[in-house]
């Protein structure tokens, strides 16, 4: 099966997505590996000229149209290190106050549009999930960018984008205790 992206004029996309029925089914398990790899081969210029599709950091189950609690993240984050998920059933259990945003704001597989502002994001967050790729259940302390990227794909089960956090009035108002990143 070949992926296809569904885009933000989608309804589906503003669907709240259900938990997945833990333990993991070899189909969810298979969607995940075809999400990341899809992810992994968008990273590749060449790649994603010749198919014409963009470079993604992260996916969620529904922009593929399965409405189900899940999304995969993929990006180098050093020389050494890449950041690699395959989370299900994530839980927020801790933000910070303090409050972040791209200085170059963000972008999403779904949406062609650019929409320009600040998102604003928490700073720090804490994140409980069953992570496919270790196997096993997880807790992901992450800050700055780390955390905008798993913001972004969680508000995906809850059916927001990130422009829904954009302040239209105010696109590149900085919030008090926001930092830029
Ligand atoms: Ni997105």
């Amino acid at each position: 099966m070949k992926l296809k992206i569904v885009k933000d004029s989608d309804p589906i996309m503003r669907q709240r997505s259900q938990p997945v029925e833990m333990p993991l089914s070899k189909e969810d398990k298979a969607l995940l590996d075809q999400m990341l790899d899809y992810l992994i081969k968008s990273q590749d210029d060449e790649y994603a000229k010749k198919h014409n599709i963009k470079a993604g950091v992260g996916m969620a189950a529904i922009q593929v149209g399965v409405l189900k609690r899940m999304f995969v993240i993929y990006y180098p984050k050093d020389e050494e290190t890449v950041v690699q998920y395959q989370l299900v059933n994530p839980v927020i259990i801790e933000e910070s106050m303090k409050k972040c945003a791209l200085e170059s704001g963000e972008g999403c597989l779904s949406v062609d549009e650019n929409h320009e502002g600040l998102v604003h994001r928490h700073f720090k967050i804490v994140m409980k999930a069953y992570d496919a790729l270790q196997k096993e259940d997880i807790v992901i302390t992450a800050r700055g960018y780390d955390a905008i990227v798993l913001q972004h794909e969680y508000d995906h089960l809850n059916g927001l984008f990130y422009y829904d956090r954009i302040d239209s009035k105010n696109p590149d108002k900085k919030l008090i205790n926001e930092e830029l990143i």
